[in-house]
This record gives C-alpha cells, structure tokens and sequence, in this order.
C-alpha cells in the first residue's frame, strides 16, 4: 500500500504561532487521532489494520504515549493488554495475537510460533497466542509518560502499582537471560527483535544463518506493502530458519534453561546474538522510568538507578566507537563490532549521562554526511546516506520511522540542542501530516513509503503536539 490509500488527509505543516498555525495544528491532531481511534480494536491498537494486523510489543509502548494525549485511560489499558500476556520468565513477546483475525491475515502467525505449548516449560501464558522473541523495552519509559500525562487517574487507577512488578520482572528476564556479554547489556537473538528488522547490520551477522526453504512458508505482507518497500525474500528464510530454531528449543535462552550449566557461565546457543545500543539505550532509559515510578509508589529507587548507571558505563565501554563517531552494534558470535552505521547508534542520545565527548561526537555525527540531519534531510535516516547499503525505500535500510526520531528529538532535547530538537520536532509533525501518517518514509524527499495511517506515527504526533502547545511540561 502507498500513500495514494491514505484515508487521511495531509495536513499543513504546523508552525508556532498565529491562527493559521493553530488551525494546522488542530487539523494534524484530529487527523493523528482518527488513526488511533480507528486502529483501536477495544482493548488494544493494532499498529496497521493491513500489514500488522495484532498488538506489536514496542509499538504498544509508542501507541500508549500518544494514546495518553487523547484518552490516559485507553494508554492504560493498552499497556496493560501488553503485559498481560507476559511469559512467568518475565519476557513481553513481540506480538499478542487477536484470535479473531483469520491465520493467514500475518506471518509467522500463532500456529508458527504455538507459545502456550512450544514456551509453556519457560512460562508462556495458556490461552493467548504471541510470538516468543522481544522489542525494544520502551515499556517503562511509556508507562511513567502515560502516568505522568495524568497521575489523577493513573493514581486512582492504581495504575503504577500494578505495572511496576510486571516492568520489573520485563527487566528481570532481560538481565537474567540475555546478558551473553557478561557486562549487563542485552543481547538481542532475532534481526526483529531490535525492531529494525532487515538493517544493513545483520547483514553480516545473517550470512551464518542458512535460510528456511521459501516453499516452507508463505508471506504474508507482500499482500499489503510493496514488495521493493519491504525485506526481500532471502532476509525472510533467515529471519523464519532462526524463529525455527529458538521455538525448537522451547524458547529457552541459555543452555542453564536445560540444566547445562558449566562453569564457564550461561552459553548462547543461538546463531545470531547481538549487542545493539538502540536496544539498550532504550533498556537505560526505561532503567531511570522504573526509578522514578519506584519513587512514587514510596519505594526505593536506588536498585533501578544503579542499574542504569552500570548499563551506561557497559554501554560507552563496550558499543562506543570514537572513529566512527557513533555507538556500533556488536556481533557476540564472532566478538567483533559491526562496522555499518545505522540510526541505532545515535539512540544513546537518550540516555542522560552521557560523557560529554560522546554527546558532543553524536550530534556531530546526527548532523554531518552520515545522517545528513538539519540539512539533508529533516528526518534522521535508519541508515547511512553515504553507506553502500542505503535503499530510500526499503524498509530498515535507509527510510526514517517516526518512532525514532521522536526518540531523537528527546535526546537532542535533553543534552540541550534546543534548536535542533525544535527543528526535528516541526518536520516530524510535517511529514506525518503530509504522508498521511506513512510507517516510514524516504529520508531524502519525505515520500511515504510502507503502510499508511500508522499507529505509532500518529502517536508520536499526538504527544509532540502536546508538547509543543504546552512547553511548560518540557522533561
Ligand atoms: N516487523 C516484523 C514484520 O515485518 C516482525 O514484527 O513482520
């Protein structure tokens, strides 16, 4: 599907002030919030009605922040749906399957994956199908927005209390089970489960992986997206053959699961395991969430504070690269970093402390030949405009996503690029509002590419509106 199917009007890019700016900005929001009251489906948001078509675990958290701008309640119970389809370890899956959608609506559907009997011996819920890999674990982070954006009712709801033991445990598997590098970090074991699916930086990491045969299954989104937008077919076998195995083994994680402990501490048995910032940027920012709701609910927040400023020391330790001038993904299977810049290594711009070297390096790095941010494009691309394997349109492999550059824009805001920040946050809330609220879009000429009247698009430009009409709750 192209931007031509958008049942939503462009609007006019929203400026600061005047009637005519303010009429903008109206229109923007109501169009941003038809898109979520129409992907609403009564207890949670689909990302897409076509392409993803049930609830995505880190598009919720997005979803959720946005929500929070239109109705507090329903960004509750959005992220509430989420975790209450949480794994006894502690894992959010990536997907929680609507049994009322037809099988073949999305692949890997739930009869791929069979959570309640496959992960059943590592706590997968019975009754609800989901995926067993993870995203982003944004969760935290979107879960004190949402609070913050109404404590009234969040306070009366009860609201952090009862999602602060499920985001604890949410961290809890992740330290537990996905520390192969022995310093903190999260690995991730799956190119979807960083959220950038087909980046330019598994592409080395892949070529180790034998790819499922095409005629094993059958994809489900060349239906809805154009085939040059979207991952190609061999990225696909892999992604399936790894998917494969990790349900083969039951979704364990370390060979401890299977009572194979060695002295040599926890092994990872999994053909792709790596170190990605963006992931971990995330983990640390949601870390300092977890502290502030721990704060408010009269308990200690130091646990959580420590474990952040251990997860930054590993991070700048382990992922900083100065020569490149941005954080690199590390491949753990070979012990080397991955040499390709991608968006991800700008996301540690979220986290608040930072060495000054580093944040001075990133926003250099945002704005120079790479990104080209501020002055070749006006969205940060997912990927070098300069590197070999830049395609404007496919995918994770060039286009910007909204999600992140909301992420950007917040992290530029809060080392002080002030201007920056301003200047990211007007073209965000543009092109949203002229792509009809495209999935991604090209870097270079903001044509929509992917699906349109996307959730998460929407929903950052509901809660950047918020913010811009009331710079008073600037955080
Ligand atoms: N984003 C992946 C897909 O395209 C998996 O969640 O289906």
């Amino acid at each position: 599907m192209t931007a031509t199917t958008a049942t939503t009007p462009p609007s006019p890019a929203p400026g600061t002030s005047g009637t005519g700016a303010r009429t903008g900005r109206r229109a923007l929001r109501d169009a941003a919030s038809r898109v979520l009251l129409a992907n609403w489906t009564g207890a949670s948001t689909v990302p897409s009605h076509t392409l993803y078509p049930h609830q995505w675990s880190w598009d919720s958290a997005f979803i959720a922040v946005g929500l929070s701008r239109l109705s507090p309640r329903r960004a509750q119970r959005e992220l509430e749906t989420l975790l209450g389809a949480q794994w006894d370890d502690g894992r959010i899956p990536h997907i929680v399957f609507n049994p009322a959608v037809p099988l073949d609506a999305y692949f890997p559907s739930p009869d791929f994956w069979r959570s309640s009997t496959a992960g059943a011996a590592v706590g997968a819920p019975p009754g609800i199908e989901t995926s067993g890999i993870v995203q982003p674990p944004v969760h935290a982070l979107a879960a004190w927005l949402v609070h913050e954006s109404d404590p009234e009712s969040s306070g009366r709801r009860r609201f952090l209390e009862r999602v602060y033991p499920r985001l604890t445990a949410w961290h809890g598997y992740l330290r537990a089970n996905r520390d192969f590098g022995g310093e903190g970090l999260a690995s991730v074991l799956h190119p979807w489960e960083p959220g950038m699916d087909n980046s330019p930086c598994w592409d080395r990491p892949l070529e180790r992986v034998e790819p499922a045969p095409a005629t094993s299954f059958r994809r489900a989104d060349l239906t809805h997206g154009d085939a040059a937008d979207r991952p190609t077919d061999l990225d696909y076998g892999r992604y399936v053959r790894l998917a494969t195995d990790y349900r083969d083994r039951g979704y364990t994680d370390t060979d401890t699961d299977n009572d194979t402990h060695t002295d040599a501490g926890p092994r990872a048995p999994h053909g792709f395991v790596v170190e990605d910032p963006g992931f971990n940027a995330f983990l640390i920012v949601s870390e300092h969430a977890l502290a502030a709701i721990a704060l408010t609910l009269g308990q200690d927040p130091e646990p959580h504070r420590e474990r952040a400023r251990a997860l930054t020391t590993a991070l700048v330790g382990r992922l900083w690269h100065p020569e490149a001038g941005l954080f690199l993904c590390h491949d753990l299977r070979t012990g080397t970093p991955i040499e390709e810049k991608s968006v991800t290594g700008l996301l540690p711009l979220l986290v608040p402390d930072l060495p000054g070297h580093v944040v001075a390096a990133l926003l250099r790095t945002a704005s120079g030949e790479h990104f080209g941010l501020g002055s070749t494009t006006a969205l940060a691309p997912s990927y070098d405009l300069r590197g070999r394997s830049f395609d404007a349109s496919r995918y994770w492999r060039g286009p910007a996503w909204f999600n992140i550059n909301w992420a950007v824009e917040r992290g530029l805001r809060q080392h002080g690029a002030l201007a920056r920040a301003d200047d990211l946050r007007q073209a965000i809330l543009a092109s949203a509002g002229a792509s009809g609220f495209a999935e991604y879009v090209d870097p270079r000429t903001g044509r929509a590419r992917g699906t349109t009247d996307f959730s998460w698009t929407a929903a950052v430009v509901l809660d950047l509106l918020a913010r811009t009409e009331d710079p008073g709750e600037e955080r």
